[in-house]
C-alpha cells in the first residue's frame, strides 16, 4: 500500500496537524516533492484530478494561500472556482454552515475554508460531505503552511530531524506558529519560541512543557546558538487590540531580524536560513537586508506552496501514489 493511501484512508479532511502521524505528514511532503516539477507551468499539466471541482472559499484577506491553491487545483486539472467574503452571501446574514451547505449542493468535491473563526473548517467539516482543507482558521492553525515550510527547509537542509528551529515574532496570534510547533516537533525538530512576553500565548508553558518546546524573549542570545532555520513572524496587528508593544521601534530594536542580527545569525552558523509565511512587514519584523538574503527562503516558501498545496488535494481527492 502507498504512503498517499495510508494517508487518504484515514483522513477526509485537512483540518489540522494535531495528531497527524510522522508518517502522514512525510507521505504529504515525499509527494510534494514528486509534484513539485509538475508544479510549474512550463510543464504539461496531470490530469489526476480532471472533473474534480475545488472550491476556495474565503472570508479572509489572502494572496498566496489561495492564488497557490488555485494554481495547485489547476496542475492537477481540477476546476477551481474563488469565493471571497465581500462576495458571499455571509454579508447578507447567511450563516457559514449555510453557505457551506449550499455550496456543496453544487458537488464539490473539496472546499478550502480560511475564516477568522477557530473551528470553522472543523465545523463544516461536520455538516459536509466533502473534503474541506482549512487555510487558516483564526488564531488556530494553517496546516498547509507548515507543511510547506517544513517541506522548504528540508529541501534546503535535508532533514528536519535533530534540526533547530527558532520561531520568533508575534506567536499569540499566530496560527503559523501552531501548525509550524506541531509540524516541526513531529518532525523530530528542536523548537525554540521566541517573542515578548506580551506575545507569548498565555497556556503555552504546559504545552511547551509537554512537547519539548523551548520558550525564550531574548533573541540575540538564540541567534548566538545558531539555530539552522528561523522563522520570522509578521506582527499581526489586524488582530490586537490594545498595546502589545510600546512603539514599532521599540519591537524592531527587540526582536526584528535586523541587518545586525542578520550578521550575528550568519557569525553563529553559516548554513542558516531564514523564512517568514508573508505578508512581510519590512523594516518591522525582518529587514529588506534579511529579507533578501540569499539564506533567506520566502520566495522558495511560496513557490513550495502550490507542489504542497498539490499534494494534499491529491492525498484527499485522488487518494493513490503519485503517476505522473
Ligand atoms: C499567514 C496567515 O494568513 O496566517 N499568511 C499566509 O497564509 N501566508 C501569516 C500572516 O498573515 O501573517
Amino acid at each position: 500500500m502507498t504512503a498517499a493511501r495510508r494517508f487518504s484512508q484515514r483522513h477526509r479532511h485537512l483540518l489540522g496537524l494535531a495528531g497527524l502521524a510522522a508518517a502522514d505528514l512525510e507521505a504529504v511532503l515525499d509527494h510534494a516533492a514528486a509534484l513539485h516539477p509538475f508544479a510549474e507551468p512550463a510543464v504539461r499539466k496531470l490530469d489526476r484530478l480532471r472533473g474534480r471541482t475545488v472550491i476556495n472559499l474565503f472570508f479572509e484577506n489572502s494572496t498566496r494561500t489561495r492564488t497557490s491553491f488555485e494554481i495547485a487545483a489547476k496542475r492537477l486539472s481540477a476546476d477551481a472556482i474563488n469565493i471571497s467574503a465581500a462576495s458571499s452571501s455571509t454579508t447578507k446574514g447567511e450563516t457559514l454552515i449555510d453557505t457551506a451547505r449550499n455550496l456543496v449542493a453544487m458537488g464539490p468535491d473539496a472546499i478550502v475554508i480560511r475564516h477568522a473563526y477557530a473551528g470553522a473548517a472543523e465545523q463544516i467539516a461536520r455538516h459536509v460531505d466533502c473534503a474541506v482543507i482549512n487555510a487558516g482558521d483564526g488564531q488556530h492553525e494553517h496546516p498547509t503552511q507548515a507543511l510547506l515550510d517544513a517541506y522548504t527547509i528540508e529541501q534546503r537542509l535535508g532533514d528536519l530531524d535533530g534540526a533547530h528551529v527558532a520561531i520568533v515574532g508575534d506567536l499569540t496570534h499566530s496560527r503559523v506558529f501552531r501548525s509550524n510547533a506541531i509540524m516541526l516537533r513531529t518532525l523530530g525538530a528542536r523548537v525554540t519560541l521566541v517573542a515578548p512576553p506580551t506575545l507569548m500565548p498565555s497556556g503555552i508553558r504546559p504545552w511547551a512543557a509537554a512537547d519539548g518546546l523551548t520558550l525564550s524573549d531574548d533573541l540575540d542570545a538564540v541567534l548566538a546558538s545558531g539555530p539552522d532555520a528561523v522563522m520570522m513572524l509578521r506582527v499581526q496587528r489586524e488582530r490586537m487590540s490594545g498595546g502589545f508593544f510600546p512603539t514599532p521601534r521599540e519591537y524592531t530594536v527587540g526582536f526584528g531580524l535586523t541587518r545586525d542580527r542578520l550578521r550575528a545569525l550568519a557569525d553563529a552558523n553559516s548554513d542558516a536560513v531564514i523564512c517568514h509565511p508573508g505578508p512581510m512587514n519590512r523594516g518591522l519584523e525582518i529587514s529588506a537586508d534579511a529579507a533578501d538574503a540569499a539564506r533567506s527562503l520566502v520566495l522558495d516558501q511560496v513557490s513550495a506552496g502550490v507542489a504542497v498545496r498539490m499534494s494534499v488535494l491529491y492525498h484527499l481527492l485522488a487518494g493513490e501514489g503519485v503517476a505522473a
